[in-house]
């Protein structure tokens, strides 16, 4: 690999120092990155686990990403985003014209009585219109909860029960691999079983699409033209400014809140130590507004620092996989964002469709969500790259509402595989069971030890399970629930979840979700769900299920698996797809009764089994060996 100079990187070291040694006046030296409407009294006070940033500081998040560049004119006409979608069509946005569009629909939410602290679910595809969605739930002080336009309309149902939402922007329809995706039915849905629902702002695409079935609730609307100014609501730094679901180890999906000030200084400052983004960049975070990544570093950090971005709706590898190449050429991209599972996708396809598209406009490239592999990286970093972008490798999570561990950009040298160091103010290691600091190369815990200002609030509704979750098995350390090692000169390594959550195509899965999504087919008595390593994806779902007795005569039948795969769609939607599924009459416990996934997944790999003292009846693996030879057998056949 090409070997870049590093001329800064002692200076950084020394800054990084000052910054955990020193880090409230750190904090606030970088909080002078927001316009405050008033600068904060105080910069830190904890109570126990609970954190508060910047307190008594007053902003608006709407202002933060739209007024102060408009107001100043310097930023007004400049883009905000590119837009275009899979049939083509394409628009771009000045910051002014975003600015017209937020205060239109704030006007018409304030209209319909939104106020302050209301919550406004928001499901929509990745499109100019829920940007600006965000931006007019922020302009008001209420809470946005977007949903991913991919979750199907139970997930829907459970997030807004959880927030007692009452009102819905959505769309018709959106657009993947050339189907349309009918979104609005599954709205009409919510209307019909949450009865608090008080309106509903429906974007017509006025194409491919008829609207009927219109509930009273309905506001239709196709366009944000006009102007109506309305002031944005002042917010103190702590009050909250979304509320984004995301899976855990047990339970439906956590409500995860996150605060207006620390998390919005938080994204500025990481997204610019991260990407070193210029005046002139067109940044392309290829992340869906329905994520973490998407709230951050599509939206919020790029509108706080009055970046230009691209933004496409539709699918990578449609109609053929030149189209995001075509796209970087195209938009003349000068900072690429993507997930290793894209770019494993991509790289199973000739290098032709990359090579005949001029790439030179990169000048950084970026990965989320997952661990990347060092021939994935060095593959992102040849041909994409052209071996002159850095690859900035960022591990975080929707908890920590921004980048965490990832290198510097051109300050800290790179290692494949590596996020690398923490960020100024992060103070990372990685431990054993009991909390010791492990020597170098030693797999452990990773865990926080220091509060930061994109930290989440809380999880709505539930303070209990955030003591719980995050910060009861080390004492005062927030524990993000990952495994690494740290080699000799403090690199991080990401070795993937150290629980039961799994991570398809870097998408959070929670075991016990899916396993509630199987038990929904009426057939199945007991289901247990494990990931498994996959070339592409990074994990899939592999399903142990054991069927109602008056069903067991289906247990051959191949169609059963079928059923239950389809059982899981309707539920979850198309996101959680089910790769194998294993018909067992008994599952794996402990005495205590609880499924012993370990074990499972033990037998799905090939490995030892480990310690089965615990297990109630050693039948129950032997069996479950059996199912997966069988597998295995009928799939070579
Ligand atoms: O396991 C880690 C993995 O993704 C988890 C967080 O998932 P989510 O909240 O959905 O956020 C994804 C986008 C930030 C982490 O606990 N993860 C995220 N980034 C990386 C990673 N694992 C390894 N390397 C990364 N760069």
């Amino acid at each position: 690999m090409k070997e870049f100079y590093y001329p800064y990187l002692n200076k950084y070291l020394q800054f990084y120092q000052f910054s955990i040694e020193n880090s409230e006046d750190f904090w606030s030296i970088q909080a002078n990155i927001l316009p405050w409407f008033k600068k904060w009294d105080k910069v830190l006070e904890s109570n126990g686990n609970f954190h508060k940033w910047f307190i008594g500081g007053l902003l608006n998040a709407s202002y933060v990403c739209l007024d102060q560049h408009v107001i100043n004119n310097f930023n007004k006409d400049k883009i905000a985003y590119y837009y275009e979608n899979e049939l083509g069509e394409t628009k771009s946005v000045s910051y002014y014209q975003l600015y017209l569009m937020v205060n239109n629909l704030a006007t018409r939410l304030k209209d319909l009585g939104v106020n302050k602290g209301d919550v406004i679910l928001i499901y929509m595809p990745l499109n100019i219109e829920a940007i600006v969605s965000m931006l007019a739930v922020a302009r008001l002080g209420a809470i946005h909860n977007v949903v991913f336009s991919g979750f199907s309309k139970n997930s829907i149902l459970d997030r807004i029960i959880d927030s007692k939402a009452k009102y819905i922007i959505t769309t018709t329809h959106t657009y993947r691999k050339g189907k349309i995706i009918d979104l609005k039915s599954n709205i009409d849905f919510i209307i019909n079983e949450y009865k608090d629902i008080k309106n509903v702002i429906l974007f017509d695409r006025k194409k491919d699409y008829k609207i009927d079935n219109l509930d009273p609730k309905y506001i239709v609307i196709d366009n944000l033209d006009g102007y109506n100014y309305i002031d944005p609501v002042i917010v103190e730094s702590n009050e909250p400014l979304f509320v984004l679901y995301t899976s855990g180890t047990t339970g439906k999906p956590k409500g995860i809140v996150h605060s207006t000030g620390g998390y919005l200084v938080y994204v500025a400052n990481t997204l610019k130590w991260g990407f070193n983004l210029g005046y002139d960049s067109i940044w392309w975070c290829t992340a869906d507004i329905g994520w973490i990544t998407g709230h951050s570093y599509v939206v919020y950090a790029p509108l706080t620092l009055g970046v230009s971005s691209f933004i496409y709706e539709g699918a990578p590898d449609y109609p053929d996989p030149s189209k995001w190449w075509a796209l970087i050429e195209k938009y003349k991209i000068t900072e690429f964002y993507t997930s290793p599972t894209a770019l494993r996708m991509f790289m199973r396809y000739p290098l032709e469709y990359i090579k005949k598209h001029n790439l030179s406009s990169l000048r950084v490239l970026g990965s989320v969500g997952e661990p990347i592999n060092p021939e994935v990286w060095v593959w992102y970093f040849e041909n994409i790259g052209n071996s002159v972008c850095p690859i900035i490798d960022t591990w975080w999570q929707t908890e920590t509402g921004g980048f965490m561990i990832a290198p510097f950009m051109g300050i800290i040298p790179l290692k494949p595989g590596f996020a690398s160091l923490p960020f100024p103010g992060v103070v990372v290691d990685v431990v054993d069971e009991n909390g010791s600091s492990l020597n170098a190369n030693e797999k452990g815990f990773l865990v926080i030890k220091k509060p930061w200002p994109g930290l989440m609030k809380t999880i709505l509704n539930d303070e209990e399970k955030y003591n719980q979750i995050y910060w009861s098995k080390f004492k005062g350390w927030y524990c993000p629930g990952d495994y690494a090692i740290k080699d000799e000169n403090g690199y991080i390594q990401l070795l993937g979840r150290a629980d039961e959550v799994i991570k398809i195509a870097g998408h959070r899965i929670g075991t016990f979700e899916v396993e509630s999504a199987i038990l929904e087919n009426h057939k199945v008595a007991e289901a247990a769900v494990v990931g498994v390593p996959d070339e592409i994806k990074g994990e899939v779902i592999n399903a142990f299920v054991v069927l109602k007795q008056e069903f067991n005569h289906l247990k051959d039948n191949v169609n059963i698996h079928n059923e239950i795969k389809q059982t899981v769609r309707d539920v979850m939607g198309p996101v959680v797809i089910i790769d194998k599924i294993f018909i067992v009459d008994k599952l794996p416990k402990t005495r205590s009764g609880k499924i012993m996934r370990r074990l499972l997944k033990a037998v799905l790999l090939g490995k030892e089994l480990g310690d089965t003292t615990t297990l109630e009846d050693e039948a129950s693996i032997e069996e479950v060996k059996h199912a997966y030879q069988e597998l295995k057998q009928s799939l070579n056949k």
